[in-house]
């Protein structure tokens, strides 16, 4: 069997739906139960705030400060230059150097993988500028990553001289994966599987209330997604199996499917509270002492777009 993928906790919708102080009650939990990786991104949360911009990094620098800790293995993806969804973003070599000096300063020993984050370049020019960055970051000890990129061939083609062992974080869940563009990189980077919920898709619409974050983020079109029928189907004919825990919930499915994904190191919990967090942690341990393996493949046989 492959790797377990290990777990990585969210930070997009901090200071956003989540509030300072129940992002703390997450994080005091995930480091609690002996995780250590966090994702975090410089213009997280996207809410078109200017006021907001890294405010989600202003909480985690918090949360460390409170807590004297320095063995988090935080993973920052840079390159944005606000917080308004836009492609405005600079991954020229000499602002990746400065956003590393920055980084370094404000999370010392707690940084550990350092990301380019949304590039829709082709050009292979500016790209190499843009690895050598990632070169000053790998030389200083930091794990590299990639994420959002629009011509991964690209980054594959200059890699044979770079030689990066990549992170890659991915858009994957059942109704949507982004995997499949990656190819290039299929068997020669370690993947880590983003948006499990496709947004915060859940499985009984009594669930969505005001504060979701599918509404909060505009994606309420998935929550009737044509796919939720055979998913509660799959769901039901996988619970008949009276050996282990029957699924109850969309990020349970979603937590199924990447598990068992081919390439995937890692999965990034987007828990809002922390009940769901709970609820994350615990089937993590279920779907390590279980077989979920068939549950999984029927999964696949649905997905409309797996590579
Ligand atoms: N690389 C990139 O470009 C990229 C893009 C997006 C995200 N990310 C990273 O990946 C993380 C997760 O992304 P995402 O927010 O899009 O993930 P997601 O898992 O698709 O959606 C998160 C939402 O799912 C629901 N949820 C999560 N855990 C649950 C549970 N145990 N039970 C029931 N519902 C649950 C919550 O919805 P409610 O709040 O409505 O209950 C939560 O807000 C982000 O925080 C960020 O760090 C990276």
């Amino acid at each position: 069997m492959k790797n377990q993928p290990t777990l990585i906790l969210g930070t997009a919708m901090w200071g956003w739906t989540i509030s300072r102080q129940d992002c703390f009650a997450l994080l005091d939990y995930f480091y609690g139960q002996g995780f250590r990786e966090v994702d975090a991104a410089t213009n997280y949360p996207i809410n078109k705030k200017p006021e907001d911009f890294r405010l989600a990094e202003t909480i985690l620098k918090e949360w460390i400060a409170v807590h004297g800790v320095h063995d988090l293995r935080l993973m920052m993806k840079v390159g944005s230059l606000n917080n308004q969804r836009t492609p405005e973003i600079n991954l020229c070599r000499s602002f990746l150097l400065i956003m590393l000096d920055e980084y370094r300063q404000l999370f010392g020993s707690n940084l550990g993988t350092f990301m380019l984050h949304w590039d829709n370049r082709s050009e292979e020019g500016a790209i190499r500028d843009s690895l050598e960055g990632l070169d000053a970051a790998r030389r200083e000890g930091l794990q590299a990553g990639l994420s959002g990129i629009r011509h991964p061939e690209v980054y594959a083609r200059l890699n044979q001289e770079f030689r990066f062992d990549f992170r890659i974080q991915v858009k994957h869940n059942i109704l949507q994966s982004d995997f499949g563009r990656y190819a290039p990189f299929h068997g020669a980077a370690r993947f880590i599987a983003y948006g499990i919920n496709a947004g915060g898709i859940k499985l009984d619409p009594a669930e969505y209330h005001e504060r979701s974050s599918l509404k909060t983020r505009g994606a309420e079109a998935n929550m009737a997604h044509p796919m939720l029928p055979q998913l509660r189907d799959a769901i039901g004919k996988a619970s008949l199996n009276a050996n282990r825990p029957p699924i109850s919930s969309f990020n349970q499915i979603g937590m199924v499917y990447a598990f068992y994904s081919p390439d995937m190191e890692g999965i990034l919990l987007g828990a809002s509270r922390i009940g769901q967090l709970r609820d994350s942690l615990a089937f993590y341990e279920t779907l390590k002492a279980h077989d979920y393996g068939d549950l999984y493949q029927s999964l696949k046989e649905r997905h409309a777009e797996e590579p």
